[in-house]
C-alpha cells in the first residue's frame, strides 16, 4: 500500500480503535446523580427521597448487583429513602430472564432487610416475559398500579403510580391509573418518556420518571442513534436526558444502568439517580 494512502488512513483507523476501547470500557463506569425536583426538595426539605435505577438489560449490564446494593445501604443510612425504584426492561432477551430476576430478587432481599418498599415497572423489552416470571424479579410491579409513599416532610400520602408499556410493535399509550383522591401528590413512573405526550389529562400528574433512552447509549455526530435508529418522539426534539417541564409535568429520563444490543456505551454513562421530590 501506498505511503501516502497509509498516511491518511492511519489516523482514522487510530480514532476508531481508541473510540472502541473507550466504548467498552464504559458501561462499567457509574454515575450517581442527585436530582431535586421539586421546590421543597431544593429547600432541603423533600416530601420522598428515591433511588431510581432502569435499563437493566441483564446480559449487557457491568454494574455488579453488589454495587447497587452497597449505593442503597450508605443513602439508607444517610438521609433515608422512601423506595428504591426500578424503570424496567429487565433483560434482553427474554427467554434469558432469569439472569434479571436473579439481580432484581438481589436487591430486593436488600430492601426488604432495610425495610424499603422496592417498586417497578415493565419496559419494552419485558412485553414477552409471561406475568409470572415478571413475578420472580421480586419487585412490587405498578404497571398499571400505585403504592402509597408517606411524605418525609408532613405525613400526606404521596402516589407512586406505575403505567404499563405495551411494547413497540402493536404501541398502545395506557391512562396512568387512577389515584386516590388524598394523594397529595403524584409521580408516574413511566419506562418510555414518550408516555408524557399520551397523557389526557397531564394537571392529574405531578412529576413522570422515565428511562429507555440509554442517554443516546451511543453518541454520534450526527444524533443517527436518534434520527435513524430509533422511532421515538422527544429524542427527536432534543429531549434526551436529565429534567425537563413538558405539558405542566415535571419529567426526569434516567440514562439507565445497562446495555441494549451491543455491549458498549460512549457518552452515556450509565447512572442510579437519587431523586428528591
Ligand atoms: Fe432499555
Amino acid at each position: 500500500m501506498d505511503i501516502a494512502v497509509i498516511a491518511l488512513i492511519s489516523p482514522v483507523i487510530l480514532t476508531g480503535l481508541v473510540l472502541l476501547v473507550m466504548s467498552l470500557i464504559e458501561p462499567h463506569k457509574l454515575n450517581i446523580t442527585r436530582e431535586m425536583l421539586s421546590s421543597s426538595a431544593k429547600e432541603g426539605s423533600p416530601d420522598v427521597r428515591l433511588l431510581f435505577f432502569s435499563d437493566l438489560h441483564a446480559e449487557f449490564c457491568f454494574i455488579p448487583k453488589e454495587r447497587v446494593e452497597a449505593i442503597i445501604r450508605e443513602e439508607a443510612k444517610g438521609k433515608g429513602l422512601s423506595a428504591v425504584v426500578f424503570g424496567g426492561d429487565i433483560i434482553n432477551n427474554p427467554k434469558k430472564y432469569k439472569g434479571g430476576a436473579e439481580y432484581l430478587t438481589y436487591i430486593a432481599n436488600v430492601c426488604k432487610e432495610l425495610d424499603i418498599p422496592f417498586e417497578g415497572v415493565t419496559g419494552n423489552h419485558d412485553v414477552k416475559i409471561p406475568a409470572k416470571a415478571i413475578s420472580e424479579c421480586s419487585f412490587h410491579n405498578i404497571s398499571n398500579g400505585y403504592t402509597i409513599l408517606k411524605s418525609l416532610k408532613d405525613g400526606s400520602d404521596i402516589a407512586l403510580s406505575g403505567v404499563n408499556d405495551s411494547g413497540r410493535k402493536h404501541r398502545i399509550w395506557y391512562e396512568p391509573p387512577t389515584i386516590p383522591d388524598t394523594c397529595t401528590k403524584n409521580i408516574v413512573i413511566a419506562h418510555n418518556p414518550d408516555q408524557i405526550l399520551n397523557i389526557t389529562d397531564c394537571t392529574k400528574v405531578d412529576y413522570m420518571i422515565s428511562g429507555h433512552i440509554h442517554g443516546g447509549q451511543i453518541r454520534t455526530p450526527f444524533k443517527i442513534e436518534f434520527t435513524s435508529l430509533r422511532k421515538d418522539v422527544l429524542p427527536k426534539l432534543d429531549v434526551i436526558a436529565g429534567e425537563y417541564k413538558i405539558n405542566g409535568i415535571t419529567l426526569f429520563i434516567s440514562k439507565g444502568i445497562g446495555c441494549v444490543r451491543l455491549p458498549m456505551r460512549l457518552g452515556a454513562k450509565p447512572e442510579i439517580n437519587i431523586i428528591e421530590i
